[in-house]
């Protein structure tokens, strides 16, 4: 019997594009799903993507979109890659941009109609190709749901997943008309958001089933501490909504046999090396002290307000501490002015994928102080590769971190934040403790074995109700 046929729809895809953790779950959770369906994923075809390093080749099918009585060129490419057919769509407007979305501080004026475009255009690839399941994520994808109820030739079945309620893609609401979207959704029950457009609310609304990343993050939005003026939409359709942990391509992040590395480990013991080498890369002097990471965008969500305020504390502290990121401008300067004078601060700028899996290595301590946290994927590398992760207690960080694995702190406090830190000083003192958890974290399982079939089953729940 053949496989079902399911299409992932993203707007980032690691490794061709990346802002966030979506890229990656864009990347491993389709792959883990390709045992029980036939899986494509699509993405848009920025222009700074590398179209010859993977091989990514026209298909020679031109899609049609046409709104408000202007007529959008659509591209399709594709390539194949780790044993899965990716899609590409390219259109000008769409696609022939600097960044995925406009600077961190503020979108591109045109994103309405730039992922306008890109919904338009999945939804002809669901008339051009049949798919039985279209899995979407977060607002830039929103739209599909609504437009294939809309359109009944196509009979495809919608899952959406919010991977972070905070971005909606809210927008004025004369975008509607240029987007092609009836002003008759133009209601409370529909996209209608204090009196703009909100495309996240279509995902809610119109997906068969809604997902998000974790099990607490999926109550926490139910309440107006986490729910971003969204919990009273969200609790009329709990129904249909769940909570499933994200997990982590365990091949891609697998510290026994990690190029990155000056020396890959299957033990514990292994990380001293690593540890070793990183600190002379840094500049560091070989050093006992504990190295506390922090790795991440620099953004209000990350913790960035209390992990500054607290830095200048935690350097008088006995160990050494390396930043790696990149995000809001604010962010960069203050960072940049304390890691000046405290010469066991270490900080790098920019995302570098290889020199972050040396950072896990080395490590002997993540810090994670978000705000809020959809899931987190970090505090699931680190322990992969034998860190401890200080967290706080909230969303997925709350569902993969306990005191059996690493340190959680329940209030986003100075004070609070600093207790965790002492505690983790004290705890890597009493080096056989440490240990003990650093090698329990190394054999727990984050892959996506289990989340994957939690997909599968909704998949299969939808899809028996055509
Ligand atoms: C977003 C969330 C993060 C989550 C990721 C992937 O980046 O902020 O918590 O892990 O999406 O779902």
């Amino acid at each position: 019997m053949s496989k079902a046929t399911l299409l992932f729809v993203a707007s980032e895809v690691f490794p061709f594009a990346k802002s966030g953790g979506l890229a990656d779950v864009a990347h491993s959770l389709p792959r883990a799903l390709s045992g029980e369906y036939e899986v494509n994923v699509v993405m848009p075809l920025y222009s700074f993507v590398d179209r010859e390093k993977y091989n990514i080749t026209t298909m020679d099918v031109a899609l049609n979109v046409s709104l408000d009585g202007v007529n959008y060129k659509i591209e399709l490419y594709g390539c194949e890659s780790g044993g899965l057919d990716y899609l590409f769509i390219y259109n000008s407007l769409l696609c022939d941009r600097e960044f995925l979305y406009g600077l961190p501080e503020r979108g591109y004026n045109d994103n309405a109609l730039r992922f306008g475009i890109f919904n338009h255009a999945v939804r002809e690839l669901l008339t051009y190709k049949k798919y039985e399941i279209v899995h979407l994520n977060d607002w830039q994808s929103a739209l599909v749901s609504l437009l294939i109820k809309e359109d009944k030739t196509i009979q495809t079945k919608s899952l959406f997943t919010i991977h972070n309620l905070a971005y909606q893609g809210v927008f004025d609401k004369e975008v509607l008309e240029s987007i092609g979207i009836s002003k008759e959704y133009f209601n409370v029950n529909g996209l209608e958001f204090y009196g703009k457009v909100n495309f996240m609310k279509a995902g809610i609304a119109y997906a068969d089933i809604v997902t998000t990343v974790s099990q607490t993050y999926a109550k926490e939005i139910l309440t107006p501490e986490f729910g971003c003026g969204l919990e009273g939409f969200l609790s009329y359709h709990s129904n249909k909504l769940n909570g499933i942990v994200n997990g982590i391509d365990s091949k891609h992040f697998s510290p026994s046999d990690d190029k990155a590395l000056v020396k890959p480990y299957d033990s514990v013991r292994g990380k001293k090396l690593n540890k070793k080498a990183y600190l002379k890369e840094i500049g560091f002097k070989e050093s006992k002290k504990p190295l506390f990471i922090f790795i991440g965008r620099f953004t209000w969500q990350k913790g960035l307000d209390l992990l500054i305020e607290s830095l200048p504390e935690i350097a008088s502290l006995q160990c050494n501490i390396a930043i790696l990121g990149e995000g809001e401008a604010r962010y960069h300067h203050t960072l940049k002015e304390i890691a000046d004078v405290h010469n066991n601060i270490h900080l790098d700028f920019g995302y570098d994928e290889s020199k972050s899996h040396r950072m896990y290595a080395a490590s002997d301590f993540l810090l994670m102080p978000s705000v809020y946290e959809p899931c987190g994927l970090n505090q699931l590398i680190a322990m992969r590769y034998g860190s401890v992760p200080i967290v706080h207690g909230v969303g997925g960080l709350k569902d993969t971190v306990d005191k059996k694995r690493g340190i959680v702190f329940l209030h986003q406090s100075k004070s609070s934040f600093k207790k965790a830190i002492v505690q983790a000083l004290k705890l890597y003192e009493n080096s056989s403790r440490y240990k003990k958890i650093a090698q329990h974290n190394m054999r727990c399982d984050f892959s996506w074995d289990k989340s994957a079939k939690k997909y599968v089953k909704l998949y299969n729940k939808i899809r028996e109700k055509i």
